[in-house]
């Protein structure tokens, strides 16, 4: 694993997308791939982790303390402190097709399609203005369809809807991130399509340590940790597993999704 040391960044620029969601732009650019993740420390309250949404960006949906303590800094912050490793990330080969849904799911994507990597993108969202990044910026680098649940964009209907009319077995690739119920949805379509391992799916578990010791991320039966193994999993890798039923809360508990 190719680690990189924490470093201090200065905020650049921050961006509103929505009233819940920010891109956070440093100073300085990582050698980020898509689907790679960072823990952000925010001293004082916690560290956490996020997602590249550039590389030089993160792009956060405002939920806890610590997410609510970065919505509190202003440009020119100086003590905020990430160390990233380079993980399982979506390896893009072939004809590669992008899922995302929901607020909390486009930044990985973005900096797939950012890089070119994503010959198709699909994006949903409950309405149109909660459609992530300006259209433009997607639709200038992938074929872009957008879903909206209200219909005020795009189809009227569910990310799934578009998946199956664009057959998901004539895709080398699928690389999908959303809330889990709708990437559940999305594998149960790739089993249908006899492709399950052409889904990459990116997960999200609480996390503590970051490094594969606490346990906190561990992806049953398998034990398999979100953290040092993933975040990206291939769809047979976690069809038999605890994704889609339920993840655990900070204190261990089981949770549904
Ligand atoms: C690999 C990975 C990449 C991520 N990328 C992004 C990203 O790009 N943008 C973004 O906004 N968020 C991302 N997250 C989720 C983000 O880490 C959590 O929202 C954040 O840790 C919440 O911290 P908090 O202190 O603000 O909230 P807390 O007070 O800790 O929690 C508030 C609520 O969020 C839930 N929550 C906390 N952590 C997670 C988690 N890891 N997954 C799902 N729900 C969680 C809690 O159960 C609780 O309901 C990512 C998570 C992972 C594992
Ligand atoms: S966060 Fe500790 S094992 Fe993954």
């Amino acid at each position: 694993m190719h680690k990189i040391p924490s470093v201090p960044v200065v905020i650049t620029e921050i961006i509103e997308e929505s009233p819940s969601l920010r891109t956070f732009v440093f100073s300085r650019r990582f050698p980020a791939e898509p689907g790679q993740f960072c823990m952000v420390w925010v001293p004082g309250t916690d560290e956490i982790p996020m997602a590249f949404s550039a590389q030089n960006a993160i792009t956060v949906q405002k939920v806890g303390e610590a997410t609510e303590a970065l919505f509190a800094l202003s440009p020119g912050g100086r003590d905020r402190y990430q160390r990233t490793a380079r993980k399982r990330i979506y390896p893009p080969s072939g004809r590669t097709l992008a899922v995302a849904g929901g607020v909390g799911a486009a930044p990985p994507l973005r900096l797939l399609a950012t890089s070119g990597a994503a010959d198709d993108f699909i994006l949903g969202a409950r309405t149109a203005d909660e459609l992530l990044f300006p259209p433009g910026e997607l639709s200038g680098c992938t074929n872009l369809q957008c879903a909206t649940d209200d219909g005020t964009s795009g189809h009227h209907g569910f990310v799934t809807d578009l998946l199956r009319a664009a057959d998901p077995s004539s895709y080398d690739t699928i690389c999908v991130c959303g809330p889990e119920v709708m990437m559940n949805a999305v594998l149960s379509i790739l089993c249908e399509a006899g492709c399950p391992e052409k889904g990459q799916f990116s997960l999200h578990r609480y996390m503590k340590c970051g490094v594969g010791i606490c346990g906190s991320c561990c992806i049953d039966p398998t034990g398999l940790r979100v953290c040092r193994d993933g975040p990206v999993f291939t769809g047979d890798v976690i069809i038999d597993s605890e994704f889609g039923s339920y993840a655990r809360d900070a204190s261990g508990r089981r949770k549904s999704v």
